[in-house]
């Protein structure tokens, strides 16, 4: 991939140089469907798909269009995008070969297990969600520099400038984020102090220009100093500067050992598509997977898609996946995750042995399932890309919340994650999401949080075929699921397959969470005749996704969910 690096460089400087950017200055709109020949990037905002397929354009591959575009988003999309968090990240190259890169944050080296419970081990409420104890040592800037480093084709310098750009010049916000700004102005004063660029005496309105001058500085660090501008030097004194002053525990030593970890991505079969997913820390690869087999069996296009079967079928084999999930899914750096078990056949087809075709089980009654363990080994985002090669790219990155923990680096202008909350604070309480865990997700120095983010890549015939992924919590997995499903089992078009309603069960709370209009009034009475317990959400999570046509057309589809996800053909 770096064989015409150099005549690139070339190209993309005198570019730089030719004076003003499109995204510079620009006004922009959301363009949810695209179509193109040569390479397709879907993203959370229009200013950064139009940064990744400019990085195209100028010759750059998938890697380098997505590094540039998780650094755009640090800056346009604040409530997510991150150098304060951490991410996950597939590839797949043109020669079809896969791997997987761990940014997870980590539990700082003094974390320990019980540490957000009370004397008398009560969980005290928000200390794993908001403020500086809630925030897990950042892997997103270790993270992007090493995807660079194995994957890039042009210079990190060229892909992290337009982000410098936009967060030194400003750029206008959208009406999302300026509702989002504003919903958060009193976590912001409880967290921070004055003056910090997000907090504003008068409201925030679509369109104010959002100036970034710290975060630019900090990224011009990590330009000309690469991880050591961010995890020494000036940045990291800021950031334990700030810890101190909140009483975190973000060390000097935390932010100088972070290493993110290449890992093997998990794959199997569902009919004639590869799917090629995260591995842990992310319970999403392993639980998807568990998912598609266990509904490989059924004739899902006779079902037909939000039918009373359908729903019923995909909402049992859902909540057996999250079940294990539970129990079984954490670090494996730290617990032995029974990977290859909880992906057999025939595991999965004893998993479904009491599903009944006419009745809801119960979660109380259905735990993770059993076998005998060998010695085996609301606010994110995620962005699709594929080159005019073929070389795809799937990552979702994350603050864990809007805006993280809520704190803002004090002198460097970004916000911390809080993704502890991630971890099981305590066998069996949920935590934000209603998720609950046990020992394997427990709390430990070093340890990476469970995380339920699925980037994900299908290949049919083994050819690239699809790029998908979301944020949205614990509904990222069905979300994938769904979606993926509506395209090769209910033949939808991927416009479709990504509009179409959804639902999610995760074994506990025991009731099928459905977006408003998913269903119609018969299915949902259909579905509580079976015993079913229905809750209407207004919608779940925000897939971006692209599809590779018979003969190399690409389809990018950005989801209506989120008013600023964006589709953008090179
Ligand atoms: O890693 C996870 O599973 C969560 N921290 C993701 C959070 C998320 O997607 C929130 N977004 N809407």
């Amino acid at each position: 991939m770096r064989s015409r690096r150099f005549f690139f460089i070339f190209l993309l400087l005198a570019n730089l140089l030719s004076g003003q950017k499109a995204w510079v200055g620009a006004e922009y709109t959301a363009t949810k469907t695209a179509e193109g020949e040569r390479g397709m990037v879907v993203a959370p905002h229009p200013l950064a798909s139009a940064i990744g397929a400019e990085v195209l354009r100028q010759g750059g591959n998938a890697m380098d269009a997505a590094v540039a575009v998780q650094l755009a988003i640090a800056v346009v999309y604040p409530r997510a995008g991150n150098v304060g968090g951490g991410g996950l990240l597939v590839i797949r190259t043109q020669n079809g070969e896969t791997d997987a890169l761990d940014y997870r944050e980590k539990a700082p080296l003094a974390a320990f297990r019980d540490m957000y419970l009370d004397s008398i081990g009560n969980v005290v409420p928000r200390l794993s969600q908001e403020g500086h104890l809630a925030a897990g040592v950042p892997g997103t800037v270790a993270g992007l520099i090493e995807a660079h480093r194995k994957y890039g084709r042009l210079p990190f310098k060229a892909l992290i400038d337009p982000a410098i750009e936009l967060a030194r010049k400003g750029f206008s916000i959208s009406e999302g984020e300026a509702a989002r700004l504003n919903s958060f102005q009193e976590a912001f004063r409880r967290n921070n102090t004055l003056p910090n660029p997000f907090i504003k005496p008068l409201k925030w309105k679509a369109g104010d220009r959002l100036v970034q001058k710290e975060l630019a500085a900090v990224l011009l660090r990590i330009r000309s100093r690469g991880e050591a501008g961010f995890y020494e030097g000036k940045t990291a004194d800021l950031i334990v500067k700030e810890m101190q002053r909140g009483n975190g525990i973000i060390t000097h030593e935390d932010l100088k050992n972070y290493r993110p970890q290449w890992r093997k991505p998990v794959a199997g079969q569902y009919k004639g598509y590869r799917v090629i997913s995260m591995p842990p820390p992310s319970s999403g690869g392993i639980a998807l997977l568990q998912m598609l087999k266990m509904v490989a069996p059924y004739d899902m296009a006779q079902y037909g898609i939000h039918s009373k079967e359908a729903v019923h079928l995909m909402a049992e084999a859902e909540r057996r996946a999250y079940a294990d999930r539970a129990e079984y899914l954490g670090d494996t750096d730290f617990y032995r995750v029974p990977t290859d078990s909880l992906l057999a056949a025939g595991y999965l087809q004893q998993r479904m042995a009491d599903f009944n075709k006419m009745q809801a089980s119960h979660s109380k009654a259905l735990s993770a399932g059993k076998f005998k363990l060998n010695k085996e080994s609301f606010e994110t985002e995620h962005t699709s890309v594929v080159d005019a090669e073929g070389n795809a790219v799937s990552v979702t990155t994350t603050l864990n919340s809007n805006y993280g923990c809520k704190v803002v680096v004090a002198g460097a202008g970004f916000f911390l994650n809080n993704e502890m909350d991630d971890f099981s604070v305590k066998p069996g309480v949920p935590n934000q999401f209603g998720l609950v865990g046990n020992e394997a997700n427990a709390i430990h120095p070093g340890k990476r949080m469970l995380s339920s983010m699925t980037p994900t890549i299908v290949e049919k015939d083994g050819e690239l075929f699809m790029v998908l992924g979301a944020p949205g919590g614990s509904t990222i997995i069905t979300a994938v699921f769904q979606v993926l499903l509506n395209v090769v089992a209910f033949n939808l078009d991927l416009e479709s397959a990504v509009n179409a309603g959804r639902f999610h069960h995760q074994w506990l709370p025991d009731h099928i969470l459905v977006e408003e209009g998913a269903l119609s009034p018969e299915v949902r009475k259909g579905l509580e005749d079976m015993g079913h317990s229905l809750q209407s959400v207004k919608y779940m999570a925000v897939v971006k996704a692209i599809q590779r046509l018979p003969g190399g057309r690409l389809i990018g589809v950005g989801d209506p969910r989120n008013p600023d996800d964006d589709a953008e053909a090179e």
